[in-house]
Order: C-alpha cells, then sequence, then structure tokens
C-alpha cells in the first residue's frame, strides 16, 4: 500500500511538472511565434499577413482539417523544413531548421547541442500552435490531445 502511494504520488509530481515544462515551452513558443511567424501567418495563425500564407494556410484548422487531431509529425517537419527541402525544392517558407541552426551554432561546437536547441525551439512552436486550434465551423472543439514531444 505505502509503495503504491509513493508511485501515486510520484506519478502526480510528473505529470504537473510536464505540465509546466508544457507552459514554459507554449511561452517561449508564443514570443518566436510573434517574432518569426506572425507577419505571415497573422498574430492568431489565421492568415492576415503578407501573401502567400495568408492564402494558403489557417493554422488555427490543423487539428479541425486533421478529424480533431493535431498532426504533430506534421507540423514538426513542415516548420523544421530541412528534409522536406532536401526532397521537394525551394518553398515559399523558409527553411526554419536551417535558420535555428545557424542561430544554435553560433556559440557552439558540439553537435548535438546545436540540434538540441533547434529541436526545443521548433517543439516550442508547435506547443503554441496547439494552443490556436480552434473547432472547425459549427463543431465542438477538438478533444484536448497534448502534442508529443519530439517527433
Ligand atoms: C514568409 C512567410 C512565412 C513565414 C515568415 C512563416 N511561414 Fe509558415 N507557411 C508559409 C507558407 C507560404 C506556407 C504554405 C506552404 C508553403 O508553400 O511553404 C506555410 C505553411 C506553414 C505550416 C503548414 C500548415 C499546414 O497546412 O500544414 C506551418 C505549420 C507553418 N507554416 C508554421 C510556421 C511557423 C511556426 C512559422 C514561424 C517560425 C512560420 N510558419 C513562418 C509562409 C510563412
Amino acid at each position: 500500500m505505502r509503495k503504491i502511494l509513493i508511485v501515486g504520488a510520484l506519478l502526480i509530481c510528473g505529470l504537473s511538472e510536464t505540465a509546466v515544462a508544457d507552459e514554459a515551452s507554449a511561452e517561449a513558443g508564443a514570443r518566436e511565434y510573434a517574432n518569426s511567424c506572425a507577419a505571415c501567418h497573422g498574430p492568431d495563425g489565421k492568415g492576415g499577413g503578407q501573401p502567400p500564407a495568408a492564402r494558403v494556410v489557417d493554422l488555427s484548422q490543423l487539428s479541425g482539417k486533421n478529424g480533431g487531431v493535431f498532426p504533430t509529425a506534421r507540423v514538426y517537419a513542415t516548420i523544421d523544413g530541412r528534409l522536406a527541402v532536401a526532397a521537394h525544392g525551394p518553398r515559399d517558407m523558409p527553411v526554419w531548421g536551417r535558420i535555428y541552426t545557424v542561430l544554435a551554432g553560433a556559440g557552439q561546437q558540439d553537435p548535438y547541442l546545436t540540434e538540441a536547441a533547434v529541436r526545443a525551439r521548433i517543439q516550442a512552436l508547435i506547443d503554441h500552435i496547439y494552443l490556436l486550434q480552434e473547432p472547425p465551423a459549427g463543431k465542438r472543439r477538438p478533444a484536448a490531445t497534448r502534442p508529443a514531444s519530439g517527433r
């Protein structure tokens, strides 16, 4: 019984820590979004920024257009862009994986640290974009599934 209580307490601590980490990440993501993304995608992700993003993308409908499930892996790959551009050539959106590599690499010699910084930045953006999700017109809010961390 005691063991169960201890395991339970550890689980609860673990869960609340995760929630706090997500909030901090989402806040960092919100700042980065305002600096780097809102110009094209609008402050709420619905467009209204400069073309062509304003025309083609509504970042508040990523879950809505995917059966209510936030497409974490696809969003990650799209923001990063390094693999997509290697496979399909240039695109209209900046390749953030390259930009963040340059920014992170400036003071670091260790490629693992550089890559970790790039991934943390992209994950923070994903946490923020997840919070921008809205139900499709006339539908209820999609089930609150947290984005998986990492890919
Ligand atoms: C120069 C304008 C521009 C900026 C700045 C920009 N984007 Fe984009 N984004 C686009 C365009 C255009 C597309 C449509 C795909 C394409 O042609 O590249 C797109 C597509 C996307 C998608 C895919 C949406 C879908 O339907 O799957 C995501 C996610 C996204 N952008 C996130 C971001 C984030 C996060 C940032 C900031 C780090 C950002 N964008 C900054 C122009 C931009």
